[in-house]
């Protein structure tokens, strides 16, 4: 069972009784050494370059400009809505993350971050997804993807606030697998006596867990057809988009992505490019040089279209990955991996000691035949949470959400102050239960209501 390198596994093999031996002998069973043989291997040797041979920019359903290209889109809205209407649409949340940059030992949904409220990040999603259901008059169920590292204290945390509205009976939690991890001579990694260090294995295991846990039944048996699929730290997610819906059914699309134009040729962010006939999202760190910094005629950046990590999947494409065995392929990180040191004390080192396997749901789109690409604006759709203070963290993402609310109230004709430098000058929430977009907002006031900050506009 145990191959040649990882004897080391079981050193504590007579002090751990019976149930130890059990535990370990059962994750044991569950380990592909081919595998992570083969990873090893991989990362030893080092990653061989990605052949870019033919690559073009991804065709890009670019925002609207023209009068012409805003009327022409309420073409593509009806499509979506008409999908809600039928109850064809599902939302798909990933959140198996371990949120390790934010440095918080609760799932990161618990996070609170709505600026006035303190809302946690699940409650402003399922808000959400509960006026999505109520403005198409379907239920829009919810699957929810943990992990073993997360996956009791989420359900926990929905059950204590009764799922925050929702009916229980339409939120679908699962979990993906794990993955052991590697130290950097490629052996297992203790975090136990009796237990081997294993992470989640990435957003991309979502696809055979869909499969696996049942959820991809159960979205079959009440007719789901397209999922609405985006990550937990981004709290700006349109969820359900129709527009969105709308053109990957109009384009028959399989996998779809949501994109914005690189702010610069360094952004470290995957570009959606075209490789012949297959469409692709390109990593940062494969993309050399001459194409980062490749000029349009009219000087923009030729591959620019940084993918947001929002897609819609067709639940057949689903099925047809898992159908045909297509299996994402693992990519490798290091990371600071927790270990047991020869007292079998556990120790948490600060510097990078081993690998990480991860699947990345992105490298689905390749297998799709046919995907739409869609530009929309980054500001208004785009604030994920990964840090603690600095980039993308809580702070800028509450920024971002009080300047999108700023901006739909001023769509609504309302005066909001702000300072020199642009930001709002006090704080501002609107509750998805109040209204899910500009124009709903705009409906809902009167042109005589006033401003006051701080402003919180609730159900
Ligand atoms: P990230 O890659 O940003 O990871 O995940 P993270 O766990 O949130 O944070 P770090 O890297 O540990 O700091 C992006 C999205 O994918 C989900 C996360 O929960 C988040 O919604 N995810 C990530 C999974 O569902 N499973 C995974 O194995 C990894």
């Amino acid at each position: 069972m145990i191959r040649n390198g990882h004897g080391h596994v079981l050193r504590w093999w007579n002090e751990i009784g019976e149930r130890g031996r059990a535990r370990l002998l059962q994750q044991l069973s569950s380990i592909d050494f081919d595998e992570l043989d083969s990873l090893s291997r991989r990362y030893r040797e080092g990653k061989p370059p990605v052949s870019l041979e033919g690559i073009e920019p991804a065709d890009v359903i670019s925002l609207p400009k023209t009068k012409g290209e805003i009327s022409a889109l309420e073409r593509i809205r009806r499509i979506g809505e008409e999908a809600f209407r039928a109850g064809e649409v599902a939302a798909f949340l990933v959140a198996g993350g371990q949120a390790t940059r934010l440095g918080i030992e609760t799932p990161k949904g618990t996070f609170k971050i709505t600026p006035i409220k303190k809302k946690t990040i699940f409650e402003h999603h399922a808000e959400k997804i509960r006026a999505i259901s109520k403005r198409y008059g379907k239920p829009f169920p919810f699957y929810v993807m943990t992990s073993e590292t997360n996956g009791e204290p989420t359900r926990e945390f929905f059950e204590r606030h009764r799922h925050f509205g929702l009916n229980p009976a339409d939120v679908f939690f699962f979990k993906q697998d794990m993955m052991p991890a590697l130290d950097l001579e490629g052996r297992l990694v203790l975090d136990a006596k009796d237990h081997i260090f294993a992470s989640p294995n990435g957003h991309g295991g979502s696809i055979s867990s869909l499969e696996k846990s049942g959820a991809l039944a159960d979205m079959k048996a009440r007719g789901i057809k397209y999922l609405s699929y985006f990550q937990v730290d981004n709290v700006l997610i349109k969820i359900g988009d129709p527009i969105f819906i709308g053109y990957h059914i109009a384009k028959g699309a399989e996998m779809s992505v949501k994109v914005a134009p690189k702010r610069d040729p360094e952004e470290k962010v995957g570009v959606v490019c075209r490789l012949g006939d297959i469409t692709t999202v390109i990593e940062y760190s494969d993309l050399p040089k001459e194409h980062k910094y490749a000029l349009n005629k009219d000087g923009s950046l030729r591959f620019s279209a940084g993918n947001l990590a929002i897609h819609v999947l067709s639940v057949s494409f689903v099925e047809r990955l898992n159908a045909e065995k297509h299996s994402l392929p693992f990519h490798i990180a290091e990371k600071a991996i927790p270990f047991l040191d020869d007292r079998g004390e556990l120790v948490k080192p600060k510097q990078k000691n081993g690998l990480k396997f991860e699947r990345f749901v992105f490298d689905a789109l390749s297998h799709a035949q046919a995907s739409a690409i869609v530009e929309v604006n980054r500001d208004e759709e785009f604030a994920p949470i990964k840090n603690a203070d600095g980039e993308d963290s809580p702070e800028t993402a509450r920024d971002l959400m009080i300047r999108l609310y700023a901006k739909w109230l001023e769509g609504a004709g309302m005066q909001i102050p702000h300072n020199a430098g642009g930001r709002v000058k006090g704080l501002l929430e609107i509750s998805p239960l109040f209204a899910l977009d500009a124009d709903e907002l705009k409906r809902k006031l009167s042109p005589s209501f006033e401003v006051r900050l701080p402003l919180y506009l609730g159900p």
